[in-house]
């Protein structure tokens, strides 16, 4: 059994995949680095443990992956054979969905600040949109209504593990304040829309079971008064995504069994108290499904001492962006020196021209030399999809371990000439 972090049943391992690290050293040497590996098995496990948690307290439920925290058509296709619906935060993202064999009724789309050709492209695919602003529905007046029609409720407050995640409150730039939520509906109803969901999306990496309760309570009240004052009775309410994994040593996991009965009982207690009847709750997790499904592997080039430690690898921010972007830490582990105990601190670094170009910053490591081979825990999320060509640096190589134990590649190494295709001499 591989361990598994965001089981609080299972031993916890930082977020590595559960991957044996021999097989990892045989891959990152058959493959090159820098190379992600994604464990299947972790995947289907991470969505059936969500899946089931919430089954179990509430019957009528819809989990849209968010496409948006790796968007690779495998882990699409898997996931929708599970069951999962998606939920798309661009057009590329609903035509990665399509091509992937998902069915158009079960993608939703979560654009902010959409232009116009991106609402239309949503609205004729007959996908249920959630709309950041009442001015964002309006733009598709000309063309035609949606059938069903999604607000995005702003509650004035949020949560995330950084502020650059926090996704709700009077500084976001995010969804309609609850104040003005009313307001976005009748201009709905008025216009001919006649079904209605509801949707937040707060914050993410969030650890705190009671939080999603009380977040979850914040957007029943306002579905309650779109039923006292409007006579609307939402379908779904969608309480976005959030649920968080552990990267640091000394984080526990989310609960999720907990998160799940908290949630299902403020949902139950506040849609009878409202009178709102057979609503189904509806949620949009990236991370939770993905984080701890991939780690990245990256070989030392280099190390240099004098007062401090670099060591130089072949992983940057143009690969692994989150570290310099909100002070981000992913657990590290040399694979090429299983049982060495930690004996030296050092800055962890890539090969980019910038000095926030640093993975990890006065990390206790063992003693590294140049050939050995790191692994960077939690990389299956809003890693690949945040890397860039800066520097002249191609894209990885992205393995997945199938459930059947063999290894597929999911995407090939880019070349130099991926990076001039788009140019034109
Ligand atoms: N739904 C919407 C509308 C979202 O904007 C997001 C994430 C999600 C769902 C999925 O959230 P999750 O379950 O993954 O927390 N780049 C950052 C994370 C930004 C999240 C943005 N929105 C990071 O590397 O931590």
């Amino acid at each position: 059994m591989p361990e598994n972090k965001n089981n609080p049943d299972i031993e916890v391992s930082h977020g590595a995949n559960g991957i044996d690290s021999t097989i990892l050293a045989n891959l990152a040497k058959e493959y090159g680095t820098p190379l992600l590996v994604m464990s299947e098995n972790r995947l289907i496990d991470n969505y059936q443990r969500l899946e089931s948690a919430f089954k179990k307290n509430y019957g009528n439920i819809a989990i849209k992956y968010a496409i948006k925290a790796n968007s690779n058509p495998a882990i699409i296709r898997t996931l929708s054979g599970l069951g999962a619906g998606m939920d798309a935060s661009s057009v590329p993202e609903i035509e990665i969905a399509l091509g992937a064999g998902v069915d158009r009724n079960r993608i939703m789309f979560s654009p902010n600040y959409a232009s116009r050709s991106e609402l239309e492209f949503a609205l004729n695919a007959g996908l249920v949109i959630n709309f950041d602003d009442i001015g964002q529905f309006r733009m598709l007046s000309d063309i035609g209504v949606p059938d069903c029609v999604s607000f995005r409720l702003n509650p004035g407050f949020g949560k995330g593990e950084f502020p650059g995640i926090t996704l709700s409150g009077p500084e976001s730039k995010f969804g309609i304040p609850t104040s003005h939520i009313l307001e976005a509906y009748k201009a709905a109803k008025d216009s001919g829309v006649k079904r209605f969901g509801m949707h937040m999306m707060c914050g993410s990496n969030v650890l705190d079971a009671e939080y999603f309760a009380i977040i979850t309570s914040k957007i029943l009240d306002s579905a309650g008064a779109l039923k006292s004052k409007l006579g609307i009775t939402p379908e779904f309410i969608d309480i976005g995504g959030g649920f968080g994994v552990p990267y640091k040593p000394e984080e526990k996991p989310l609960d999720i069994q907990k998160t799940a009965e908290l949630v299902s009982r403020e949902f139950k207690e506040k849609s009878e108290k409202y009178g709102l009847g057979g609503l189904q709750l509806m949620m949009e997790p990236g991370r939770y499904i993905v984080a701890d499904t991939t780690v990245l592997l990256g070989t030392v080039n280099y190390i240099k001492e004098y007062e401090k430690m670099f060591i130089g690898t072949d992983i940057g921010m143009n690969l692994l962006l989150r570290p310099a972007l909100y002070g981000a830490y992913h657990d590290i582990s040399v694979i090429t020196k299983p049982g060495a105990k930690a004996s030296i601190t050092a800055d962890v670094v890539g090969e980019v021209c910038e000095n926030t170009d640093a993975i990890a910053r006065n990390r206790m490591l063992p003693r590294v030399s140049a050939g050995d081979i790191i692994s960077v825990a939690n990389s299956g999320a809003y890693v690949y999809g945040m890397s860039s060509q800066y520097n002249g640096r191609p894209r990885p190589a992205e393995v997945m371990v199938k459930s059947d134990g063999n290894t597929v590649l999911i995407r090939r190494r880019e070349t130099t000439k991926d990076l001039l295709s788009t140019t034109v001499i």
